[in-house]
C-alpha cells in the first residue's frame, strides 16, 4: 500500500525548515569572508540586489513547482512538462545534491570538531603566533580525524531524514532555528560591545566600490543561489510538502529575510571581534577556523562564546545538510518506489563515501593531484556553486517562462495568496530579467573556463 505523501504540520513549520535549509555555512562561513575580500559594503549591496531580483523570483518558482506537483524535482519537471527533457533539470538537481553534500558534510564535521575543541578549552593554546593556523592545517590534512567527524555529521543527517518530514525535518528545524538565532544575538551583543568594534561595522557596511570587480559580481550572484538553497530542487522538494492554501510570496519573503538577516548578523559578530582584536579581515576561508579560535581566548567570556559560536555553525550546517539529503531521498521514494529508510541509508552512505574522498583530498590522498592544483574537495565546491546551481536556477526561470507558462505559474502563486495581486506582465518581465542575467553570467563563466 502506498502511504499518503507527508505534509508540513504548519506554515511556520515550513518556514522554519526552509529557513533552516537556507541558513547554513553559506551565511556564517562563506558570506563574511567573501564580503571581507571583495569590497565590504559594495559586495553586500550587490549580494542584496541579486537576492531580491534573482533569488526571490526563482525561490517562488521552485516552491510553486513543488507545491503544484507534490513531487520531487525530477517528478515535478516531468509532470509539468509532459515528460519532456525538462526532467533533466530535476536530475541536475539530484546530481548537485550529491556534489554539494559530499563537501558540505566534511565542513560540517569540522564544525563538530571545533565545538569539541571549544568545549575542552583547547583554544587557549591558539592565542600565540600561528598556532591556530598550524592546528587547523594539521587537523584537515589528517587522514583519520576529519573523516570520522564527517561520518558523525552525515550519520546525524541520516537519522533526522529517516524520521521523515514532520517528525524529522520540521521538528528539528523548529527546535534548532530559535537556538541558532538566540546564540547569534548573544554573539552580536558580545561583538559590538568590544572596544573598537565600530571599525568592524564600517568594514562590513561601508562600500568600497574600487574593490568590486567583475569576478566579485559573479561570486555574489553564485552565492545568492547557494545561500537560499536554489538551483538544485531543495525548495521544490520542501514546497512539495506544502498545501495549496499557503501564501507563497509571504513565505518566500520570510525565508529570504531570515537568511539575509542571519548572514548580516554573522558578519557583524565576526568583524566586530576581528577588528576589536586587531586581526586581518581578509583571511579568506580560514577566517572562521583560524582567526576566530585565536581571538576567543583574548576576549572576556571568550571560552563560552567560542562554544556558542561553533555550536551555532554546527546547527546551521546540520539544518542545511538535511535539506540536501532530502532531495535525494524524495527522488528515490517518488520515482523509484523505495522506502524512506532504504533511500536514506543507501544514499547517505554513498554521499558519506564521496565525502571521505573529499576529506582525504586535503591531505596526502588527492585524486586530482595529477591534473590540477585544486583538491577534490575544492572541485566539488567550485563546480556546484559556480556552475551547477546557476545552471539549475537559470533553467528553472526559463522553464517557467517557456514551458510551464507565466499564466499557470501566476495562477499557482495566487492560490493561497492573501495580500497581493500579481500582474502577468510584471512576472514575465521579472523572470526574463532574472533568467537573462543568470544566463549571461553563466556563459561568461564557461568562456572563462575554456578560454
Ligand atoms: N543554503 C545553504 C547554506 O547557505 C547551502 C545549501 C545549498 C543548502 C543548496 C541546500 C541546497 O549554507
Amino acid at each position: 500500500m502506498v502511504k499518503p505523501r507527508e505534509q508540513w504540520g504548519s506554515r511556520a513549520g515550513f518556514i522554519m525548515a526552509a529557513a533552516g535549509s537556507a541558513v547554513g555555512l553559506g551565511n556564517i562561513w562563506k558570506y563574511p569572508h567573501m564580503a571581507g575580500q571583495h569590497g565590504g559594503g559594495a559586495f553586500t549591496v550587490v549580494y542584496l540586489i541579486c537576492i531580491l531580483f534573482v533569488g526571490l523570483p526563482i525561490l517562488m518558482a521552485e516552491i510553486s513547482i513543488g507545491r503544484r506537483t507534490q513531487l520531487n524535482p525530477v517528478g515535478a519537471f516531468k509532470a509539468l512538462s509532459n515528460n519532456s527533457s525538462w526532467k533533466f533539470v530535476g536530475l541536475l538537481g539530484v546530481a548537485s545534491a550529491f556534489t554539494i553534500l559530499s563537501f558540505y558534510s566534511v565542513v560540517g564535521g569540522w564544525t563538530l570538531k571545533y565545538t569539541m575543541l571549544a568545549l575542552t578549552g583547547a583554544f587557549n593554546d591558539f592565542a600565540v603566533g600561528d598556532s591556530a593556523a598550524q592546528a587547523f592545517n594539521a587537523f584537515v590534512t589528517n587522514p583519520i580525524s576529519p573523516v570520522l567527524w564527517h561520518l558523525v555529521f552525515m550519520g546525524l543527517c541520516v537519522l533526522i531524514i529517516n524520521q521523515g518530514v514532520k517528525a524529522g525535518i520540521e521538528r528539528w528545524s523548529k527546535i534548532l532555528m530559535p537556538v541558532l538565532l538566540g546564540i547569534l544575538l548573544l554573539l552580536v551583543v558580545r561583538g559590538v560591545t568590544l572596544e573598537g568594534a565600530g571599525e568592524g561595522l564600517r568594514f562590513l557596511f561601508w562600500p568600497k566600490w574600487g574593490d568590486l570587480d567583475a569576478s566579485a559580481v559573479v561570486l555574489a550572484l553564485g552565492h545568492s543561489f547557494f545561500t537560499i538553497s536554489l538551483g538544485m530542487g531543495t525548495m521544490i522538494t520542501y514546497g512539495s510538502y506544502l498545501s495549496r492554501d499557503s501564501d507563497l510570496l509571504q513565505s518566500a519573503l520570510w525565508i529570504i529575510f531570515i537568511d539575509t538577516a542571519i548572514a548580516l548578523l554573522a558578519g557583524v559578530a565576526i568583524f566586530t571581534a576581528v577588528f576589536a582584536l586587531g586581526q586581518n579581515p581578509a583571511e579568506g576561508p580560514g577566517l572562521i577556523f583560524v582567526v576566530l579560535p585565536s581571538l576567543f581566548p583574548q576576549m572576556p567570556g571568550g571560552a563560552i562564546f567560542a562554544v556558542m559560536f561553533f555550536g551555532l555553525l554546527f546547527v546551521a550546517a546540520l539544518t542545511s545538510a538535511i535539506s540536501i539529503l532530502e532531495v535525494v531521498t524524495a527522488y528515490f521514494i517518488d520515482e523509484k518506489g523505495w522506502s524512506r529508510s532504504k533511500a536514506t541509508y543507501t544514499f547517505g552512505g554513498v554521499i558519506a563515501f564521496i565525502g571521505v574522498l573529499a576529506s582525504l583530498s586535503n591531505g596526502s590522498f588527492n585524486l586530482l593531484a595529477p591534473f590540477t592544483e585544486l583538491t577534490f574537495m575544492d572541485l566539488l565546491d567550485k563546480v556546484s556553486s559556480k556552475y551547477m546551481l546557476p545552471l539549475g536556477g537559470m533553467l528553472t526561470a526559463f522553464f517557467v517562462l517557456l514551458r510551464w507558462g507565466i499564466v499557470r505559474f501566476t495562477e499557482e502563486i495566487k492560490a493561497g495568496a492573501r495580500w497581493f495581486e500579481v500582474n502577468r506582465w510584471t512576472v514575465t518581465t521579472i523572470f526574463t530579467i532574472a533568467g537573462t542575467v543568470v544566463a549571461y553570467i553563466f556563459v561568461r563563466e564557461l568562456i572563462a573556463l575554456f578560454g
